[in-house]
């Protein structure tokens, strides 16, 4: 039956901060696996421009512009505005207001544990702001407030799930059954290395855009990291822990293909430029279909800012009568404005 509606299984919410143009790595990490849930899920896509500012607030002035970018990446990915909900974090203030009352829930020493902070007060090196501290509050909001299921989001994001589902429990104890302890769904491959093997990464200088241009790509990917062990092609390879491989395991379609050519490399048969060269060609046929289309959606500025105009106004109604029931729970008078 082809415009039988398929079954919607649950409600998801999910995002990404405004950062600048995604990556191969937000792509299988995170957009791919979203676009798959469309089908059967109610979705929200979140642009998360004030969690931009917990750490770049002296640097504001791109994120209007990287808005579009993430956006453009989106929907040239399969991100469907038809059948899911685009919304902008900062102009919806139920967001911010449920942060709030949820500060209210949990202690300092809890928000100081949480491990993606710990790390950036680290690479800071300055004082971390308040903001910073209560970060993961505010990603709680933005699932909350729509009261989530699941929340599909890479590896990196699990800590901050696992507070939301805290919170939510301790609201429900404290104030009776409101929220669902969301779900952290991770892609088939919730991880992919930089070209140089750290974590890819915006400001690494280590990630491939989708938005590039293919010889760009292929330069990237013949100056990538491979075995350091390797001196000569007809030394014995290492497969594991080889960014080139694990771009091949996600992309090249042909799996005993790339069985062959770890095989191939294993044994000393096969050098890295050959490897590199099969694997710049690869990924270039992966991303050119969605290149093609991103360079189309780009073009048109407004209707982009539109459609999240448009997502953001069918999000609104939803957040805020959810608002309303917690501030009452809370013992609040939401009338009262
Ligand atoms: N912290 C997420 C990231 O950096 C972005 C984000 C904000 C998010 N709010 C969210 C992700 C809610 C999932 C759900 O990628």
């Amino acid at each position: 039956m082809s415009n039988a509606k398929p079954l919607i299984k649950g409600r998801i919410l999910t995002g990404h901060r405004p950062t600048g143009p995604r990556h191969i790595g937000h792509l299988v990490g995170t957009i791919e696996n979203w676009a798959q849930m469309q089908d059967s899920n109610e979705c929200y896509f979140l642009i998360a421009d004030l969690h931009v500012l917990t750490t770049d607030y002296e640097h504001s002035d791109h994120i209007q512009n990287n808005i579009l970018e993430v956006l453009a990446d989106w929907l040239a990915a399969g991100i469907d505005p038809e059948r899911s909900t685009l919304v902008l974090q900062s102009a919806i203030p139920a967001h911010s207001q449920l942060t709030v009352l949820f500060s209210m829930l949990v202690t300092v020493p809890r928000m100081s544990r949480v491990p993606t902070y710990k790390e950036q007060v680290k690479e800071l090196h300055l004082q971390p702001s308040l903001g910073l501290l209560t970060y993961p509050t505010l990603q709680a909001a933005d699932i909350l407030i729509y009261k989530a299921n699941a929340v599909p989001v890479g590896e990196d994001q699990l800590p901050h799930i696992e507070l939301t589902r805290e919170i939510a429990h301790r609201f429900n104890q404290v104030y009776g059954d409101t929220f669902p302890e969301p779900e952290a769904l991770l892609s088939p491959t919730p991880r992919l290395p930089g070209t140089d093997n750290r974590t890819m990464h915006t400001s690494y200088n280590n990630a491939i855009f989708l938005r590039e241009t293919p010889e760009e790509t292929t330069q990237k990917i013949m100056n990538m990291y491979t075995d350091p062990t390797r001196i000569h092609p007809t030394d014995p390879g290492h497969v594991e822990n080889n960014p080139v491989f694990a771009y091949l395991d996600a992309f090249d379609p042909d799996l005993k293909g790339v069985e062959e050519l770890k095989e191939r490399y294993r044994l000393g048969k096969v050098g890295d430029v050959t490897v590199k060269r099969h694997l710049a060609e690869v990924l270039n046929d992966y991303l050119a279909p969605l290149r093609q289309r991103r360079r189309e959606i780009i073009a048109h500025p407004k209707e982009l800012r539109n459609l999240l105009t448009v997502g953001t106004e069918h999000a609104r109604p939803l957040a805020e009568a959810n608002l309303h029931e917690i501030q009452g729970k809370m013992g609040l008078n939401p009338n009262h404005s």
